[in-house]
């Protein structure tokens, strides 16, 4: 985790740096520092637990002057979150300093040996080891700092992204990249770095994405040098940005959360775009056509992700099964990786992921590369590593998604595993024509049809104040939105820190019921579709235990109106897309409840948006 920025130009470095961690906040935030060398050659570093807004008033008053400088907003995985512990650290000398996203894993062994040698240390980070070992390289082998930094880079075990500054070397920067993101802006006669193009897009498009195990000397008035830590020279390649800044910024909205489950009508449409053409009967995934014969093909497919990601490919289960044929299996990514799974080389495994930085997700598509199996990526973010470890795959398109709780990347996620199913079920001639197009048209509809039920944001905020102070939430749902029902809980829990827990309506009776009593609000998606009678007695089930049920049901139903305590409802569709629709009320739902408690909607305690560690 972490957000890591740096620039050397001829600007005021302070303030870029500071918007710059601002907008990579949402990457982690329990803590934030700065360095710059001012045009004396001083250092200076100012670093404090909290926000990054309590580094700015920490800073108040001090020298933050300089052309040079790095920034750091942390997300602690060795060493608790405080002012010490908080990046930038420094070497021994204390001429070094560095910001670093990512985990030394081997940083004890390190650690020992340096300590002998000598070295004394002030934090209780893996990072402060691997900046003492820079220097201490540098200094044993009389080498300058960029060679220093590819030596120690070769005796570590790890993941990193990080830049180094140097005291005695005012006009460089020294950026390295494994596991964790990086990319370099290049603009006239400055530079940029960051964890994501989102500090970078204000001053330039032009942006060169780091390699894992590459190593970028950036010096003032020079071209960009790249290496490999083996020390192999690699050619630039600079790519243009796609990225708008309007879509990095609130416009007008009080949180990214709200501002992002209202652009789902768009997003939706963006994930369809160029993609879906109902009157045609056309549904093509450029990325996927080369690989069409190997769908066809597949005996089996394999779904790794994490969180709402995962729910996503719950959906995606259902939808493969039912459209094309397929058998499913849906692993969260973390267990998969380290269970020795069988994989054999005609699988399709399936990677989802918004960040398309997940630690375990990358792992496992190694895991299943290694294996011979086809890695097909759906991921949102453009250049990211996991599309980069895939073999092909769909861009999700849904915009950059910066609230840390997931919403208009799921239903992004859900319309491109949605189109993958029919464009292999029509491969396949596993779908009736029909069905085929009245799928397409559905689909066409679902931006309008979400628009409809965001229409409906004061019932859900009345809702909302009713319910915001239990203590607990159960959800209930079947079929296809069962998924829906686990993304709903997750959204409750992970921003408003109410226990939230979502079950298959029909499992609650195997254990769940003995929660319910008069304080337990149950929501309940019951939309019209084969199981709709199932879930009505469901409900029977909780009222009779006095229950308080929130049904999401189909427009226009009277039967669970009468047996519920609320009801939303939503737009009718094809069963098999009622997620894309139901998810909405119940993302807007938490968010009301979130905010109604006070808690901090877009960056909730603990969490961090994309989780580059294990
Ligand atoms: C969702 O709201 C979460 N914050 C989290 O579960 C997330 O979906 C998960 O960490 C996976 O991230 P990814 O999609 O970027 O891989
Ligand atoms: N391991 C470093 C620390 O704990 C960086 C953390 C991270 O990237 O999340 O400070």
């Amino acid at each position: 985790m972490c957000g890591i920025v740096g620039y050397i130009g001829n600007r005021e470095a302070y303030p870029i740096l500071m918007k710059g961690l601002q907008r990579l906040e949402y990457r982690g935030y329990d803590s934030a520092g700065v360095a710059m060398i001012n045009a004396a050659g001083a250092m200076n570093v100012f670093k404090k637990k909290g926000k990054v807004s309590d580094l700015a008033d920490f800073a108040k008053g001090q020298d933050i002057t300089g052309n040079i400088g790095i920034g750091h907003t942390r997300w602690a995985t060795h060493g608790e979150p405080n002012d010490v512990n908080s990046h930038p650290h420094y070497s021994q000398s204390g001429d070094l300093v560095m910001i670093h996203n990512g985990i030394i894993e081997n940083y004890a062994a390190i650690k020992e040996g340096l300590t002998k040698r000598g070295h004394t240390f002030q934090s209780q980070t893996d990072t402060e080891v691997l900046i003492h070992l820079i220097e201490d390289i540098k200094k044993s082998e009389n080498m300058k700092t960029g060679h220093a930094v590819l030596v120690a880079l070769n005796q570590i075990i790890g993941a990193y992204a990080l830049v180094v500054l140097d005291k005695n070397d005012p006009n460089t920067l020294i950026a390295a990249k494994k596991g964790s993101p990086m990319v370099i802006g290049i603009g006239e006669d400055e530079f940029f770095i960051a964890s994501d193009a989102s500090p970078i897009v204000e001053y330039t498009k032009n942006v060169v994405y780091l390699n894992d195990e590459q190593v970028a000397i950036i010096r003032r008035g020079e071209e960009v040098k790249l290496r490999t830590i083996k020390d192999k020279e690699i050619p630039l390649y600079v790519q243009e940005l796609e990225m708008e800044l309007e879509a990095i910024e609130k416009g007008g909205y009080e949180h990214f959360m709200l501002k992002e489950i209202y652009e789902q009508p768009r997003s939706v449409k963006d994930s369809m775009r160029g993609r879906l053409n109902a009157e045609k009967g056309i549904v093509q995934l450029g990325g996927i056509v080369d690989h069409i014969a190997k769908f066809k093909n597949a005996k089996r497919i394999i779904i790794i992700a994490c969180g709402t990601s995962w729910h996503a490919g719950l959906v995606a289960e259902y939808l493969f099964e039912e459209y094309a044929r397929i058998p499913v299996e849906v692993e969260y990514a973390s267990e998969f990786r380290y269970r020795n799974p069988i994989i054999y080389p005609d699988d399709i495994v399936i990677a989802i992921s918004q960040s398309g930085e997940t630690a375990d997700t990358l792992a496992a598509i190694e895991l299943a590369k290694s294996k011979g199996a086809t890695i097909i990526g759906v991921c949102n973010v453009v250049g990211s590593s996991i599309p980069r470890a895939s073999h092909a795959g769909s861009y999700t398109h849904a915009g950059p998604e910066i609230g840390v709780a997931s919403t208009k990347a799921f239903t992004a996620q859900v319309v491109v595993l949605t189109l993958m199913a029919l464009q292999v079920a029509k491969e396949k001639g596993t779908m009736a024509e029909s069905k085929f197009r009245q799928l397409l048209y559905e689909l066409e509809s679902i931006p309008t049809k979400i628009e409809d039920v965001l229409k409906q944001n004061d019932l859900i905020k009345h809702i909302a104040d009713i319910y915001k102070n239990a203590e607990n939430a159960l959800y209930l749902g079947r079929g296809f939105t069962f998924p829906v029902a686990l993304e709903g809980a997750l959204k409750l829990k992970e921003i408003s820190y109410i226990h939230a827990e979502g079950y298959p309506a029909a499992e609650m009776k195997h254990g769940p019921i003995a929660l319910i009593d008069e304080a337990m609000p149950v929501f309940v998606i019951a939309t019209k579709g084969p199981n709709y009678e199932k879930v009505v007695s469901n409900i029977q089930e909780v009222k009779a235990r006095k229950g308080k049920i929130i049904a999401v049901v189909t427009s226009g139903d009277k039967d669970v109106k009468g047996m519920a305590d609320h009801v939303i409802e939503i737009p009718e569709t094809d069963e098999s897309l009622v997620p894309l629709i139901a998810v909405v009320p119940l993302q807007l739902l938490s968010y009301h409840v979130a905010v109604m408690r006070g808690c901090n909607v877009d960056q909730p305690r603990n969490l961090a948006k994309s989780v580059t560690v294990e």
